[in-house]
Protein backbone atom coordinates (compact mmCIF):
# COMPACT_ATOMS: atom_id res chain seq x y z
CA UNK A 1 0.00 0.00 0.00
CA UNK A 2 1.13 3.65 -0.23
CA UNK A 3 2.03 5.73 2.19
CA UNK A 4 2.90 2.89 4.54
CA UNK A 5 7.23 2.48 4.34
CA UNK A 6 8.85 1.91 7.57
CA UNK A 7 8.94 5.83 9.22
CA UNK A 8 6.03 7.22 7.29
CA UNK A 9 4.12 9.56 8.87
CA UNK A 10 0.34 8.41 9.10
CA UNK A 11 -1.15 12.07 10.48
CA UNK A 12 1.86 14.47 9.52
CA UNK A 13 2.43 15.51 5.81
CA UNK A 14 4.94 14.29 3.44
CA UNK A 15 6.22 14.25 -0.18
CA UNK A 16 4.24 11.31 -2.02
CA UNK A 17 8.36 10.87 -2.82
CA UNK A 18 11.51 12.63 -3.34
CA UNK A 19 13.13 15.19 -0.83
CA UNK A 20 11.04 18.00 0.83
CA UNK A 21 12.06 21.13 3.09
CA UNK A 22 10.39 24.07 3.88
CA UNK A 23 7.15 25.03 3.93
CA UNK A 24 6.18 27.32 1.49
CA UNK A 25 3.24 29.65 0.04
CA UNK A 26 1.00 28.89 2.71
CA UNK A 27 -2.52 30.52 2.08
CA UNK A 28 -5.61 29.93 2.63
CA UNK A 29 -8.11 30.85 -0.91
CA UNK A 30 -11.47 29.41 -1.36
CA UNK A 31 -11.89 27.21 1.09
CA UNK A 32 -8.51 25.71 0.56
CA UNK A 33 -5.40 25.57 2.75
CA UNK A 34 -2.60 25.57 0.32
CA UNK A 35 0.95 24.15 1.53
CA UNK A 36 3.48 24.41 -0.87
CA UNK A 37 7.08 23.13 -0.33
CA UNK A 38 10.56 23.08 -0.53
CA UNK A 39 10.88 19.90 -3.35
CA UNK A 40 13.69 18.02 -5.06
CA UNK A 41 11.27 15.67 -7.11
CA UNK A 42 14.07 13.36 -8.58
CA UNK A 43 16.51 12.17 -5.38
CA UNK A 44 15.57 12.24 -1.90
CA UNK A 45 18.47 14.76 -1.03
CA UNK A 46 18.56 18.46 -1.70
CA UNK A 47 19.15 19.51 -5.11
CA UNK A 48 17.30 22.25 -7.41
CA UNK A 49 14.24 23.74 -5.78
CA UNK A 50 10.35 22.85 -6.98
CA UNK A 51 7.04 24.06 -4.95
CA UNK A 52 5.52 21.45 -4.49
CA UNK A 53 1.85 21.26 -3.67
CA UNK A 54 -0.98 20.36 -1.58
CA UNK A 55 -4.40 21.43 -0.52
CA UNK A 56 -6.43 20.86 2.41
CA UNK A 57 -10.18 21.72 3.82
CA UNK A 58 -8.74 21.14 7.28
CA UNK A 59 -4.63 21.16 7.40
CA UNK A 60 -5.02 17.25 8.39
CA UNK A 61 -6.02 16.08 5.54
CA UNK A 62 -4.12 16.35 2.28
CA UNK A 63 -4.56 16.09 -1.14
CA UNK A 64 -1.18 16.30 -3.28
CA UNK A 65 -1.19 18.44 -6.36
CA UNK A 66 1.25 18.61 -9.16
CA UNK A 67 4.52 20.46 -8.77
CA UNK A 68 3.62 24.29 -9.03
CA UNK A 69 6.49 26.09 -9.47
CA UNK A 70 9.66 24.74 -11.51
CA UNK A 71 13.45 26.05 -11.84
CA UNK A 72 13.89 28.46 -14.70
CA UNK A 73 16.93 30.42 -16.72
CA UNK A 74 16.74 32.80 -13.07
CA UNK A 75 16.87 29.67 -11.35
CA UNK A 76 15.79 27.24 -8.46
CA UNK A 77 12.82 28.34 -6.73
CA UNK A 78 14.05 29.09 -3.07
CA UNK A 79 11.68 29.87 -0.32
CA UNK A 80 8.73 32.12 -0.27
CA UNK A 81 5.04 32.95 0.62
CA UNK A 82 1.80 33.72 -0.92
CA UNK A 83 -0.99 36.00 -1.12
CA UNK A 84 -4.03 36.48 -2.52
CA UNK A 85 -4.33 39.89 -4.07
CA UNK A 86 -7.86 40.83 -3.14
CA UNK A 87 -7.45 44.40 -4.55
CA UNK A 88 -6.18 43.63 -7.41
CA UNK A 89 -2.80 45.92 -7.07
CA UNK A 90 -0.64 43.92 -9.50
CA UNK A 91 -3.39 43.64 -12.10
CA UNK A 92 -2.41 40.30 -12.79
CA UNK A 93 -5.88 39.39 -12.01
CA UNK A 94 -9.24 41.19 -11.50
CA UNK A 95 -10.94 42.28 -8.48
CA UNK A 96 -13.61 39.51 -9.55
CA UNK A 97 -10.96 36.94 -9.62
CA UNK A 98 -7.98 37.76 -8.15
CA UNK A 99 -4.67 36.49 -8.32
CA UNK A 100 -2.52 34.25 -5.85
CA UNK A 101 0.86 35.41 -6.30
CA UNK A 102 3.55 33.32 -4.92
CA UNK A 103 6.88 35.26 -4.28
CA UNK A 104 10.00 33.15 -3.72
CA UNK A 105 14.03 33.17 -4.50
CA UNK A 106 15.27 32.79 -7.50
CA UNK A 107 18.35 31.15 -6.59
CA UNK A 108 21.04 31.04 -9.79
CA UNK A 109 23.31 27.86 -8.95
CA UNK A 110 25.54 29.21 -12.64
CA UNK A 111 26.18 32.43 -11.25
CA UNK A 112 27.20 31.17 -7.59
CA UNK A 113 29.39 28.82 -9.18
CA UNK A 114 30.76 31.60 -11.30
CA UNK A 115 31.64 33.12 -8.04
CA UNK A 116 28.97 36.01 -8.34
CA UNK A 117 27.52 37.34 -5.16
CA UNK A 118 24.05 38.54 -6.57
CA UNK A 119 22.53 35.26 -7.29
CA UNK A 120 19.62 35.45 -5.09
CA UNK A 121 16.96 37.77 -6.21
CA UNK A 122 13.32 37.92 -6.01
CA UNK A 123 10.69 36.60 -8.15
CA UNK A 124 6.94 36.11 -8.29
CA UNK A 125 4.35 34.27 -10.63
CA UNK A 126 0.52 33.99 -9.87
CA UNK A 127 -2.27 31.30 -10.44
CA UNK A 128 -6.09 32.45 -11.35
CA UNK A 129 -7.56 29.05 -10.94
CA UNK A 130 -7.22 28.33 -7.32
CA UNK A 131 -3.23 27.58 -7.63
CA UNK A 132 -4.25 24.83 -9.98
CA UNK A 133 -1.41 26.36 -12.93
CA UNK A 134 0.96 28.89 -12.61
CA UNK A 135 2.35 31.39 -14.94
CA UNK A 136 5.85 33.24 -13.78
CA UNK A 137 5.55 37.39 -14.02
CA UNK A 138 7.43 38.42 -17.15
CA UNK A 139 9.97 41.06 -15.89
CA UNK A 140 10.98 38.99 -13.12
CA UNK A 141 13.59 39.77 -10.76
CA UNK A 142 11.12 41.86 -9.20
CA UNK A 143 13.56 42.74 -6.51
CA UNK A 144 17.50 42.17 -7.48
CA UNK A 145 20.07 41.34 -5.52
CA UNK A 146 22.42 44.24 -4.29
CA UNK A 147 25.56 41.89 -3.86
CA UNK A 148 24.71 39.94 -0.97
CA UNK A 149 25.04 36.28 -1.00
CA UNK A 150 21.98 35.37 1.44
CA UNK A 151 18.95 37.75 0.31
CA UNK A 152 16.03 35.50 0.54
CA UNK A 153 12.61 33.88 1.63
CA UNK A 154 10.62 36.63 1.16
CA UNK A 155 7.31 36.77 3.54
CA UNK A 156 4.68 39.36 2.16
CA UNK A 157 1.94 40.75 4.38
CA UNK A 158 -0.99 43.55 3.09
CA UNK A 159 -0.04 46.37 5.36
CA UNK A 160 -3.64 47.65 5.95
CA UNK A 161 -2.98 51.52 7.17
CA UNK A 162 -0.59 52.41 4.39
CA UNK A 163 -2.72 50.36 1.60
CA UNK A 164 0.73 48.73 0.89
CA UNK A 165 2.79 45.12 0.70
CA UNK A 166 5.44 44.73 3.12
CA UNK A 167 7.96 42.14 2.61
CA UNK A 168 10.05 40.80 5.26
CA UNK A 169 13.39 39.64 3.48
CA UNK A 170 16.24 37.28 5.58
CA UNK A 171 19.71 39.09 4.72
CA UNK A 172 22.51 37.42 5.74
CA UNK A 173 22.77 38.47 9.44
CA UNK A 174 18.95 40.91 9.41
CA UNK A 175 16.24 41.06 8.36
CA UNK A 176 15.00 43.54 5.51
CA UNK A 177 11.70 45.37 4.98
CA UNK A 178 10.45 46.62 1.72
CA UNK A 179 7.48 47.85 0.49
CA UNK A 180 5.34 47.75 -2.37
CA UNK A 181 2.33 49.45 -3.75
CA UNK A 182 1.74 46.51 -6.27
CA UNK A 183 3.75 43.73 -5.62
CA UNK A 184 5.96 44.81 -8.22
CA UNK A 185 7.83 47.55 -7.78
CA UNK A 186 9.81 47.66 -4.11
CA UNK A 187 11.25 50.07 -2.38
CA UNK A 188 13.45 49.37 1.10
CA UNK A 189 12.32 50.53 4.47
CA UNK A 190 14.56 49.56 6.99
CA UNK A 191 16.88 46.77 8.26
CA UNK A 192 16.58 44.65 11.74
CA UNK A 193 18.08 42.58 13.92
CA UNK A 194 22.17 42.90 13.15
CA UNK A 195 22.48 43.05 16.98
CA UNK A 196 19.90 41.69 18.52
CA UNK A 197 18.82 37.51 19.28
CA UNK A 198 20.50 34.49 18.22
CA UNK A 199 23.49 35.12 15.44
CA UNK A 200 24.78 31.52 16.00
CA UNK A 201 24.14 31.17 11.52
CA UNK A 202 22.23 32.80 8.42
CA UNK A 203 18.82 34.20 9.49
CA UNK A 204 16.67 32.16 7.42
CA UNK A 205 12.66 32.33 6.26
CA UNK A 206 11.40 35.18 8.52
CA UNK A 207 7.19 36.16 8.80
CA UNK A 208 5.88 39.16 10.48
CA UNK A 209 2.37 39.44 11.76
CA UNK A 210 0.27 41.38 14.28
CA UNK A 211 -1.31 39.43 17.49
CA UNK A 212 -3.81 40.04 20.26
CA UNK A 213 -2.20 40.06 23.91
CA UNK A 214 -3.77 37.54 25.62
CA UNK A 215 -6.07 38.77 28.59
CA UNK A 216 -5.69 42.91 27.15
CA UNK A 217 -7.00 45.04 24.42
CA UNK A 218 -3.49 45.30 22.93
CA UNK A 219 -2.25 43.96 19.93
CA UNK A 220 1.53 43.53 19.71
CA UNK A 221 3.75 42.61 16.24
CA UNK A 222 5.81 39.26 16.44
CA UNK A 223 8.74 38.56 14.06
CA UNK A 224 9.74 35.91 13.42
CA UNK A 225 13.73 34.51 12.18
CA UNK A 226 14.50 30.92 11.53
CA UNK A 227 18.39 30.47 11.71
CA UNK A 228 20.82 27.78 10.50
CA UNK A 229 22.90 27.09 12.53
CA UNK A 230 22.69 28.56 15.89
CA UNK A 231 19.35 26.92 16.98
CA UNK A 232 19.33 26.64 21.73
CA UNK A 233 19.75 22.57 21.10
CA UNK A 234 21.88 22.67 17.99
CA UNK A 235 21.31 23.20 14.08
CA UNK A 236 18.82 24.65 12.90
CA UNK A 237 15.69 26.49 15.11
CA UNK A 238 13.09 28.98 14.83
CA UNK A 239 13.72 32.53 17.18
CA UNK A 240 11.24 35.36 17.33
CA UNK A 241 10.64 39.09 18.53
CA UNK A 242 7.46 40.46 20.21
CA UNK A 243 7.39 44.28 19.39
CA UNK A 244 5.74 47.09 17.47
CA UNK A 245 5.63 47.31 13.34
CA UNK A 246 4.24 50.43 11.76
CA UNK A 247 4.66 50.30 7.92
CA UNK A 248 8.17 50.90 7.94
CA UNK A 249 10.18 49.75 10.72
CA UNK A 250 9.71 47.14 13.32
CA UNK A 251 10.69 48.29 16.99
CA UNK A 252 11.62 45.60 19.63
CA UNK A 253 9.27 45.88 22.93
CA UNK A 254 11.43 47.06 25.52
CA UNK A 255 10.00 44.06 28.09
CA UNK A 256 11.55 41.62 25.06
CA UNK A 257 14.59 43.25 24.81
CA UNK A 258 15.11 43.65 28.84
CA UNK A 259 13.93 39.80 28.41
CA UNK A 260 16.17 39.12 25.64
CA UNK A 261 19.08 41.18 27.52
CA UNK A 262 18.25 38.80 30.59
CA UNK A 263 18.86 35.54 28.38
CA UNK A 264 22.28 34.44 29.17
CA UNK A 265 20.75 33.07 32.97
CA UNK A 266 18.27 30.59 31.34
CA UNK A 267 20.77 30.27 27.91
CA UNK A 268 23.76 29.14 29.98
CA UNK A 269 22.13 25.93 30.57
CA UNK A 270 20.40 25.69 27.07
CA UNK A 271 24.01 25.86 25.20
CA UNK A 272 24.39 29.49 25.99
CA UNK A 273 22.53 30.53 22.99
CA UNK A 274 20.91 33.88 23.07
CA UNK A 275 17.39 33.93 21.28
CA UNK A 276 13.82 33.04 22.53
CA UNK A 277 12.50 30.20 20.71
CA UNK A 278 9.19 29.36 19.35
CA UNK A 279 9.98 25.28 19.36
CA UNK A 280 12.80 24.18 21.41
CA UNK A 281 13.16 20.37 20.00
CA UNK A 282 15.75 19.53 17.56
CA UNK A 283 12.94 19.12 14.68
CA UNK A 284 11.01 22.34 13.68
CA UNK A 285 12.42 24.46 11.02
CA UNK A 286 11.22 26.89 8.42
CA UNK A 287 7.94 27.62 10.34
CA UNK A 288 6.07 30.29 9.01
CA UNK A 289 2.21 31.70 9.05
CA UNK A 290 -0.42 31.32 6.22
CA UNK A 291 -1.75 34.10 4.52
CA UNK A 292 -5.66 35.05 4.03
CA UNK A 293 -7.10 33.48 7.00
CA UNK A 294 -10.40 35.25 7.38
CA UNK A 295 -11.30 38.04 9.98
CA UNK A 296 -13.62 35.32 11.32
CA UNK A 297 -11.43 32.76 11.92
CA UNK A 298 -8.72 35.39 13.51
CA UNK A 299 -6.15 32.26 14.54
CA UNK A 300 -2.33 32.65 13.73
CA UNK A 301 -1.56 29.64 11.92
CA UNK A 302 1.47 27.74 11.48
CA UNK A 303 3.58 25.12 10.55
CA UNK A 304 6.95 24.03 10.11
CA UNK A 305 9.18 21.74 8.93
CA UNK A 306 9.63 18.88 10.93
CA UNK A 307 13.83 18.02 10.54
CA UNK A 308 17.54 19.96 11.20
CA UNK A 309 19.89 20.84 8.61
CA UNK A 310 22.35 19.01 10.96
CA UNK A 311 21.33 15.57 9.35
CA UNK A 312 18.12 16.24 7.04
CA UNK A 313 19.46 14.69 4.04
CA UNK A 314 20.66 11.71 5.27
CA UNK A 315 17.46 10.60 7.96
CA UNK A 316 16.82 6.75 6.73
CA UNK A 317 13.81 6.75 5.08
CA UNK A 318 13.87 5.59 1.56
CA UNK A 319 11.43 6.78 -1.32
CA UNK A 320 10.96 10.38 0.12
CA UNK A 321 12.44 12.67 2.93
CA UNK A 322 10.69 14.19 5.72
CA UNK A 323 7.54 15.90 6.82
CA UNK A 324 6.21 18.81 7.98
CA UNK A 325 4.56 19.68 11.97
CA UNK A 326 0.92 19.45 12.38
CA UNK A 327 -0.81 22.85 11.76
CA UNK A 328 -0.40 24.58 15.45
CA UNK A 329 -2.48 27.99 16.51
CA UNK A 330 -0.20 30.48 18.27
CA UNK A 331 -0.88 32.64 21.10
CA UNK A 332 1.14 35.48 22.59
CA UNK A 333 0.34 34.80 26.52
CA UNK A 334 1.42 36.11 29.32
CA UNK A 335 4.65 33.49 31.46
CA UNK A 336 6.80 34.08 34.38
CA UNK A 337 9.16 34.87 31.49
CA UNK A 338 7.40 37.28 30.10
CA UNK A 339 5.19 37.94 26.98
CA UNK A 340 5.87 34.25 24.73
CA UNK A 341 4.11 32.79 21.89
CA UNK A 342 2.49 29.45 22.52
CA UNK A 343 2.09 26.68 20.30
CA UNK A 344 -1.18 24.74 20.47
CA UNK A 345 -1.99 22.16 17.70
CA UNK A 346 -5.35 22.58 15.80
CA UNK A 347 -8.10 22.12 16.79
CA UNK A 348 -8.88 20.33 12.83
CA UNK A 349 -6.89 17.00 14.31
CA UNK A 350 -10.32 16.39 16.51
CA UNK A 351 -11.33 15.15 12.60
CA UNK A 352 -9.16 12.14 12.75
CA UNK A 353 -9.47 11.32 16.11
CA UNK A 354 -10.62 7.90 16.81
CA UNK A 355 -10.68 5.28 19.96
CA UNK A 356 -10.34 7.31 23.26
CA UNK A 357 -9.31 6.27 26.81
CA UNK A 358 -9.05 8.07 30.00
CA UNK A 359 -7.08 7.54 32.83
CA UNK A 360 -7.94 7.08 36.05
CA UNK A 361 -7.42 9.83 38.94
CA UNK A 362 -4.51 8.03 41.12
CA UNK A 363 -1.30 8.30 42.83
CA UNK A 364 1.40 7.15 41.19
CA UNK A 365 4.60 5.62 42.44
CA UNK A 366 6.10 3.23 40.94
CA UNK A 367 5.86 3.19 37.02
CA UNK A 368 2.22 3.56 34.98
CA UNK A 369 1.57 1.70 32.43
CA UNK A 370 -0.76 3.71 29.69
CA UNK A 371 -0.69 1.55 27.01
CA UNK A 372 -1.71 -1.64 28.67
CA UNK A 373 -5.14 -2.23 27.98
CA UNK A 374 -5.58 -0.05 25.17
CA UNK A 375 -8.62 -0.76 22.59
CA UNK A 376 -6.00 0.34 19.74
CA UNK A 377 -2.26 0.03 19.26
CA UNK A 378 -0.89 3.35 20.47
CA UNK A 379 1.70 4.17 16.96
CA UNK A 380 -0.33 7.53 16.38
CA UNK A 381 -2.05 9.73 19.06
CA UNK A 382 -2.98 12.41 21.35
CA UNK A 383 -1.60 11.91 25.04
CA UNK A 384 -2.91 14.91 27.14
CA UNK A 385 -1.60 14.52 31.20
CA UNK A 386 -2.10 16.65 33.66
CA UNK A 387 -0.15 15.78 36.91
CA UNK A 388 1.65 17.15 40.17
CA UNK A 389 4.46 15.82 42.24
CA UNK A 390 3.25 14.52 45.51
CA UNK A 391 5.73 17.42 47.88
CA UNK A 392 8.12 18.35 46.51
CA UNK A 393 9.16 18.70 42.78
CA UNK A 394 10.67 15.94 41.17
CA UNK A 395 11.45 14.77 37.71
CA UNK A 396 9.36 12.52 35.51
CA UNK A 397 9.39 11.11 32.12
CA UNK A 398 6.74 10.03 29.95
CA UNK A 399 8.82 6.61 28.21
CA UNK A 400 8.05 5.68 24.60
CA UNK A 401 9.80 2.51 24.19
CA UNK A 402 9.40 -0.79 21.89
CA UNK A 403 10.11 -4.63 22.41
CA UNK A 404 13.63 -3.94 21.23
CA UNK A 405 14.21 -1.44 24.54
CA UNK A 406 14.40 0.92 22.26
CA UNK A 407 13.18 4.52 23.90
CA UNK A 408 12.57 7.98 23.84
CA UNK A 409 11.64 9.97 27.10
CA UNK A 410 10.01 13.01 27.14
CA UNK A 411 10.10 14.46 30.65
CA UNK A 412 10.98 17.61 32.98
CA UNK A 413 14.61 17.65 34.94
CA UNK A 414 13.67 18.93 37.92
CA UNK A 415 17.63 20.20 38.80
CA UNK A 416 17.71 22.05 35.83
CA UNK A 417 13.71 23.41 35.99
CA UNK A 418 13.78 22.31 32.50
CA UNK A 419 11.62 20.03 30.05
CA UNK A 420 13.98 17.29 28.00
CA UNK A 421 13.29 14.92 24.91
CA UNK A 422 15.82 12.16 25.26
CA UNK A 423 16.59 9.80 22.01
CA UNK A 424 20.25 8.95 22.64
CA UNK A 425 18.47 5.21 22.96
CA UNK A 426 15.57 5.47 19.87
CA UNK A 427 16.92 3.43 17.37
CA UNK A 428 18.59 3.89 14.67
CA UNK A 429 20.99 7.09 14.56
CA UNK A 430 23.74 5.56 13.02
CA UNK A 431 23.58 7.88 9.73
CA UNK A 432 24.50 10.93 11.38
CA UNK A 433 26.94 11.25 14.95
CA UNK A 434 24.95 14.69 15.13
CA UNK A 435 21.30 13.09 16.21
CA UNK A 436 21.68 11.42 19.13
CA UNK A 437 21.37 13.38 22.38
CA UNK A 438 19.07 14.94 24.89
CA UNK A 439 17.20 17.99 24.14
CA UNK A 440 16.18 20.85 26.42
CA UNK A 441 14.07 23.50 27.13
CA UNK A 442 13.04 26.06 29.90
CA UNK A 443 9.89 25.52 31.61
CA UNK A 444 8.00 28.77 31.52
CA UNK A 445 5.16 28.58 34.22
CA UNK A 446 5.34 28.05 38.12
CA UNK A 447 2.58 26.29 38.66
CA UNK A 448 2.33 22.84 40.33
CA UNK A 449 0.43 21.49 38.13
CA UNK A 450 2.34 20.05 35.00
CA UNK A 451 -0.19 20.45 31.59
CA UNK A 452 1.54 17.97 29.01
CA UNK A 453 0.74 17.00 25.66
CA UNK A 454 1.82 14.83 23.30
CA UNK A 455 1.18 14.08 19.89
CA UNK A 456 3.07 10.92 18.61
CA UNK A 457 3.35 9.74 15.44
CA UNK A 458 5.40 6.96 13.59
CA UNK A 459 8.73 8.60 14.05
CA UNK A 460 7.79 11.90 15.66
CA UNK A 461 6.94 13.49 18.93
CA UNK A 462 5.40 17.15 19.07
CA UNK A 463 5.38 18.50 22.80
CA UNK A 464 3.58 21.09 24.37
CA UNK A 465 3.88 21.92 28.00
CA UNK A 466 1.80 23.86 30.02
CA UNK A 467 -0.78 25.51 27.24
CA UNK A 468 1.87 25.05 24.68
CA UNK A 469 4.03 27.69 26.38
CA UNK A 470 7.01 25.10 25.68
CA UNK A 471 6.95 23.32 22.71
CA UNK A 472 9.68 20.82 21.50
CA UNK A 473 9.32 18.50 18.52
CA UNK A 474 11.95 15.78 17.72
CA UNK A 475 11.97 12.76 15.03
CA UNK A 476 13.30 9.44 15.87
CA UNK A 477 13.80 6.31 14.01
CA UNK A 478 12.88 3.21 15.98
CA UNK A 479 13.69 -0.45 14.15
CA UNK A 480 10.18 -1.34 15.46
CA UNK A 481 7.03 1.17 16.41
CA UNK A 482 7.20 2.46 19.77
CA UNK A 483 4.22 1.25 21.10
CA UNK A 484 4.90 0.84 24.85
CA UNK A 485 3.90 4.25 26.79
CA UNK A 486 4.54 4.80 30.19
CA UNK A 487 4.80 7.60 32.79
CA UNK A 488 8.20 6.98 35.26
CA UNK A 489 8.33 9.17 38.48
CA UNK A 490 11.90 10.08 39.67
CA UNK A 491 12.31 10.26 43.13
CA UNK A 492 9.18 11.71 43.89
CA UNK A 493 5.11 10.41 43.74
CA UNK A 494 3.28 12.12 41.10
CA UNK A 495 -0.75 12.78 41.39
CA UNK A 496 -2.52 11.90 37.99
CA UNK A 497 -5.52 14.45 38.27
CA UNK A 498 -6.36 13.25 34.71
CA UNK A 499 -5.40 11.93 31.41
CA UNK A 500 -6.83 10.98 28.15
CA UNK A 501 -5.30 8.73 25.30
CA UNK A 502 -7.11 8.98 21.79
CA UNK A 503 -6.00 7.05 18.45
CA UNK A 504 -5.36 9.53 15.84
CA UNK A 505 -6.11 7.79 12.82
CA UNK A 506 -4.14 7.81 9.56
CA UNK A 507 -4.79 10.23 6.67
CA UNK A 508 -4.18 7.91 4.59
CA UNK A 509 -6.85 5.08 5.61
C1 LIG B 1 15.83 27.10 4.83
C2 LIG B 1 16.42 27.33 3.45
C3 LIG B 1 15.98 28.69 2.90
C4 LIG B 1 16.09 28.48 1.42
C5 LIG B 1 15.67 27.04 1.27
C6 LIG B 1 16.37 26.33 0.16
O1 LIG B 1 15.75 25.77 5.18
O2 LIG B 1 17.82 27.25 3.50
O3 LIG B 1 16.71 29.77 3.38
O4 LIG B 1 15.26 29.34 0.70
O5 LIG B 1 15.94 26.40 2.49
O6 LIG B 1 15.82 25.06 -0.06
Amino acid sequence: AEFQEQHRPQFHFTPPSGWMNDPNGMVYHNGEYHLFYQHNPDSTVWGPMHWGHAVSKDMVDWEHLPIALYPDSLGAIFSGSAVVDVNNTSGLGTKENPAMVAVFTYHNAEAEKAGRNDFQTQGIAFSLDNGRSWTKYKANPVLKNPGIRDFRDPKVIWYEPEQEWIMALAVKDHISFYSSKNLLDWKLESDFGANVGAHGGVWECPDLFKMPVEGTDEEKWVLIVNINPGAPNGGSGTQYFVGDFNGSRFVLDPQFQADLNARPVIAKVVNGQEGIWLDYGRDQYAGVSWSGIPEEDGRRLFMGWMSNWDYANVVPTEKWRSAMTVARKLELVNTPAGLRVASKPVKELENIYGASESLEEQTVSNVLAISEKLSFNPVTYDLQLDLKPVGPQSSFAIELSNEKDQKVLVGYDVSRGQYYIDRTKAGDHSFSDKFSGVQYAPRLSNDASFDLRLLVDVASVEFFADGGKTVMTSVFFPDEPFTRVRLVPGQGRLKLDSGKITNLKSIYS
